[in-house]
């Protein structure tokens, strides 16, 4: 009773914050939270944890135990997060190095910032989303999707991508790294999924990987976007070398043009605030961030 009245009063606020927020979901099964507010308010959140096998895609951009707080604060924001996690440093069960905190909360939520630097969280990752259509400028290099026979191509271009984001704290280049991606390219490859190369003189420099994604009620897309059909980009890497030239650029227009219809709501994607390169660069693509990933490495740092 108390979840479902503030659930409603989350439901609220988010709209108030951001037109773009989806519904919030109903919370998923894990360890509950709840506390106390000064003035007797009570407010609650739900632990979930996942641990990520050996050889999972995931342990590339994660840790391989991640404890989630999913927070069910209603209309309270920053004091009943900042009670939420007082009351999460008191239950955390012990953790080892290859572990981390999250909390995926709305970036407009800027009141809800203190409590989550204070605890200790940095805000490692943003989704960002686009839904108004931008101009398309002059390709500065071919385009052309890729097939099985580029699959050295693209795990070397994804591999850039992971390595990068290891530099300013996303990813983790795991000793597995090269096998891990080596599978996951070679399965969007025989699956169909859209792959794009772009070559400067024949030359492959970079990719990215996207696809269409309808956020129904109960799928993952739902949690993070409106109802209505998506593109999901997944990964976009240039080549060090020719980075700046605008083949990054060029590989989004051919993302933008070929997947977004009448009918899409938009696109969206991850990126790291940390990225010296990525924000300004999606920014420019007409992207902008709607959840930031609080993140805290080790699990046991939360304080
Ligand atoms: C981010 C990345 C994909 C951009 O591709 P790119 O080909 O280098 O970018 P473009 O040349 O098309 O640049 C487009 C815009 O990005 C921004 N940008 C590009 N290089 C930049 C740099 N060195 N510093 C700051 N902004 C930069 C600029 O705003 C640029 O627009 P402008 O040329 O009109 O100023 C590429 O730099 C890359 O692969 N980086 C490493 C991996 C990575 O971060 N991937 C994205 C993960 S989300």
């Amino acid at each position: 009773m108390i979840l479902k009245s503030l659930l409603r009063a989350q439901a609220a606020r988010f709209t108030a914050l951001d037109p773009l927020l989806p519904e919030p979901a109903d919370p998923p099964e894990g360890v509950v939270l709840t506390a106390a507010l000064a003035g007797g308010e009570r407010v609650a959140g739900v632990v979930v944890r996942t641990i990520h096998q050996p050889g999972a895609p995931q342990t590339l951009w994660s840790t391989r135990d991640v404890r989630e707080l999913h927070p069910i604060v209603g209309a309270a924001g920053a004091t009943g997060i900042d009670a939420l996690l007082k009351r999460w440093v008191q239950r955390l069960d012990p953790a080892g190095p290859d572990s981390a905190c999250l909390v995926t909360w709305p970036t407009r939520d800027a009141e809800s910032t203190a409590p989550l630097l204070a605890h200790g969280f940095v805000p490692l990752t943003v989704l960002a989303v686009r839904t108004t259509p931008q101009p398309v400028s002059p390709a500065v290099c071919s385009v052309r999707r890729a097939t099985p026979a580029d699959l050295d191509a693209l795990v070397e271009l994804s591999m850039a991508e992971v390595e990068y984001a290891a530099l300013v704290g996303g990813g983790i280049v795991r000793d597995d790294a090269w096998e891990i991606k080596r599978g996951t390219v070679a399965q969007h490859l025989t699956r169909g999924d859209p792959i794009w190369l772009a070559e400067l003189d024949g030359v492959p420099v970079g990719m990215v990987e996207a696809w269409e994604t309808d956020a129904q009620p109960g799928s993952w897309a739902r949690t993070r976007v409106r109802a209505g059909r998506w593109v999901f980009v997944n990964c976009l890497s240039v080549s060090p070398a020719a980075r700046g030239l605008g083949v990054g650029r060029t590989l989004m227009d051919v993302v933008h043009t070929s997947l977004l219809g009448p009918r899409s709501a938009g696109s969206f994607l991850y990126y790291n605030p940390p990225n010296p390169l990525s924000p300004t660069f999606w920014a420019k693509q007409g992207y902008r961030p709607l959840w930031t990933v609080w993140e805290l490495r080790p699990a046991s740092a939360l304080r």
